[in-house]
């Protein structure tokens, strides 16, 4: 089977399978870095990184290099069209024509998906504002299983900035559907894990969440804010719900994130701060319930991982971004088609396991997240708001563009009463009529106003209170 021609937005992307067969092709790869240079000749790389990098552009350009093709690249949005206004869509439309593969870094959470659904080439995201870093996944995954020969049953306790740090979310999903035992949360303060990053590990990949904060960890400083417990273990877990458990990562892993400063300040969210950050250092090493702990860092780092600790066998950190170069290669090999898997019959994608109703208007309601591609200004002239209804109680739409969850207070039927406008009415998104209206006539308000605008008027089910 091949890969070619497909994108890598998000992790959902790739099966397991799949992901497996990246594995087995950067070995092959590592062992013979320097006799590659034919596998990609005569093909270009267009990276476009719209973000500071040093790791991820380097290593996808050393490994377009090593792969014996050529690789253009834009670095500043200032330099490029966008700064004159041009669309996502056009620039990706442009790019295709000139490049074969595409990677691409963009502060906005959804900017990727764009580029992948206009350049009519392979998209690699490199990175979409705090919403999704595939490639860094792979990179941690290939680590962790060879450190620990296997991903299955470990317990890993992820660190530090949990609502903006993009590889903490593509990480999480695959750690759960790889079958990791437990995965321990201990954010900073004000940045614990999103709510809707949360309700997709749930409702998608199963396993149980225990939200409330079951133990101290002897010595992260940090209070564990939730744990998640995966399918293999959660039944387990589920009959003895007040056992106390005690962080136990010996085996396992510490990922620890950095501050993502530049988005939070960004966002008019809560306020975040480094005091009582998890820090790792010698200190915190010493314990013996970390003895064999590996500790692992997407980088770059700023004062949550000790320079003391660099020497330490159990630190990863330089290991996973040595490791880029291999999967890179590997991954851009699989997706130009100069490489195929040996997969004979693929399995479903995880984004195709559950068959959610799509909402698609160009009106009546839009994405709540500012920071999302489908928001901003010049790219709605073409992106029409598309949403996943993950939940009808309460109504909760999950945006295809940046996964952040809306809950619109109002909705309609296109198919009102008999016809007559008298009965074209709007009611509160709480009511029963939220699970009557068939799905493909409902219609979605995110206020009172653009429901009147389009001619409705309230019915007795709009009042919001007590519905
Ligand atoms: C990460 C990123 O860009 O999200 N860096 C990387 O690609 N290794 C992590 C970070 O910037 O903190």
């Amino acid at each position: 089977m091949s890969l070619a021609d497909r994108s890598l937005v998000t992790t959902d992307d790739l099966s397991n399978e799949e992901i497996e067969a990246v594995f087995s092709l950067a070995d092959e790869m590592s062992d013979s870095i320097n006799k590659q240079s034919t596998v990609c000749q005569g093909k270009v790389m267009a990276s476009l990184f719209f973000e500071p990098s040093t790791r991820t552009r380097l290593s996808f350009e050393t490994a377009m290099h090593r792969l014996g093709g050529n690789v253009i690249s834009a670095v500043d949005i200032g330099a490029t069209s966008l700064a004159k206004g041009e669309s996502i869509a056009d620039m990706a439309r442009v790019v295709g024509d000139y490049a074969d593969i595409i990677v691409i870094r963009h502060p906005w959470e959804g900017a990727a998906k764009v580029v992948a659904d206009y350049a009519g080439v392979p998209v690699i995201n490199a990175g979409d504002g705090s919403h999704e870093h595939p490639t860094q996944t792979l990179c941690d995954l290939y680590t962790l299983k060879k450190e620990r020969g296997t991903i299955r049953g470990l317990r890993i306790a992820l660190c530090g900035d949990l609502k903006y740090g993009r590889t903490i979310h593509s990480l999480i999903y695959a750690l759960a559907r790889f079958g990791v035992a437990r995965i321990y949360f201990c954010p900073g303060r004000g940045l614990k894990m999103p709510p809707h990053v949360l309700r997709k590990l749930t409702q998608e990949y199963g396993g149980t969440l225990y939200q409330h904060p079951i133990t101290k960890p002897p010595s992260l400083g940090q209070r564990v804010d939730a744990i998640y417990v995966t399918p293999s273990e959660s039944h387990q877990l589920a009959l003895m719900p007040d056992i106390e458990i005690n962080i136990d990562i010996s085996e396992g892993a510490l990922y620890v994130t950095r501050l993502q400063k530049e988005r939070a300040k960004d966002a008019n969210q809560e306020a975040v701060s480094t005091e009582g950050y998890p820090v790792i250092n010698a200190d915190l090493l010493k314990g013996k319930e970390f003895k064999h702990t590996i500790v692992m860092h997407p980088l770059p780092r700023l004062d949550e991982l000790a320079y003391e600790i660099d020497a330490d066998p159990r630190s990863m950190y330089f290991k996973q971004a040595a490791r880029g170069v291999p999967i890179r290669m590997a991954l851009i090999a699989l997706l130009l088609g100069a490489k195929k898997t040996d997969i004979s019959k693929p399995e479903a994608l995880p984004a195709q396991k559950i068959a959610y109703p799509v909402y698609k208007q160009e009106f009546g309601v839009r994405c709540a997240n500012s920071n999302c591609v489908s928001t901003q200004k010049g790219e709605t002239r073409y992106i029409k708001p598309e949403f996943k209804m993950v939940d009808l109680k309460p109504l909760t739409l999950r945006c295809v563009y940046c996964e952040h969850e809306t809950h619109p207070p109002y909705i309609a039927s296109s198919d009102w009463h008999q016809g007559l406008l008298t009965n074209k009415k709007y009611h509160g998104a709480a009511s029963h009529l939220t699970r009557k209206i068939k799905p493909e006539n409902l219609i979605i308000f995110d206020s009172e106003s653009e429901a009147q605008a389009r001619g409705f008027k309230p019915s007795s089910y709009a009042i919001r209170k007590g519905e």
